[in-house]
């Protein structure tokens, strides 16, 4: 079966006077709308995300992070499955500690571990793929990911 893959990702632009907005560019919500147009009620859809806890830019520590949080409203919106990308090696919770370990992951070109795979991969034939942006890119993380699948 072929399978569509539709990527959404979230950056965090920090207005002055320190007002947050969460931005998603895609066009996962026009996929989204077209999948309910077309009443594709099959449970063939997977919504796919990493996003990280802790300490977030210019916000305090979250328990839900922002990439997680769309990716939940397009489960509940589509009634679909969902799978989280969870590194063996958790990130530092420390937001510029983070940085630093992404930082390096990148200059070293690495493939960090990912704790488990999706299992019945073959059965979904639209799957969002959601991230959020570290040093203007992927996560390394999700190049392990989509190299696994
Ligand atoms: C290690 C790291 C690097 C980041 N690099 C960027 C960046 O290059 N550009 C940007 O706009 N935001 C950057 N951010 C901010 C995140 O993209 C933003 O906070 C995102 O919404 C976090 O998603 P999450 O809560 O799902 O993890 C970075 C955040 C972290 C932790």
């Amino acid at each position: 079966m072929k399978t569509k893959l539709i990527f959404f990702t979230i950056i965090l632009i920090v207005l002055g006077l320190g007002i947050s907005e969460v931005t998603a560019i895609s066009d996962a919500e026009t996929a989204a709308n077209d999948i309910l147009n077309n009443n594709n009620s099959d449970s063939d859809i997977l919504v796919v995300y990493f996003s990280r806890t802790g300490e977030n830019y210019n916000v305090g520590n979250v328990e839900v992070g922002n990439t997680a949080m769309v990716a939940s409203y397009i489960k509940e919106y589509l009634k679909c499955d969902s799978f989280e990308i969870v590194p063996i090696d958790k990130y530092p919770d420390n937001y510029d500690e983070c940085t630093k370990v992404a930082s390096k992951e990148q200059e070293d070109n690495a493939r960090p571990k990912i704790t488990d795979k999706i299992d019945n991969f073959d059965s979904y034939n639209t799957i969002f793929v959601g991230y959020p942006i570290w040093w203007g890119d992927l996560p390394m993380i999700m190049y392990t990911f989509l190299e696994e699948i």
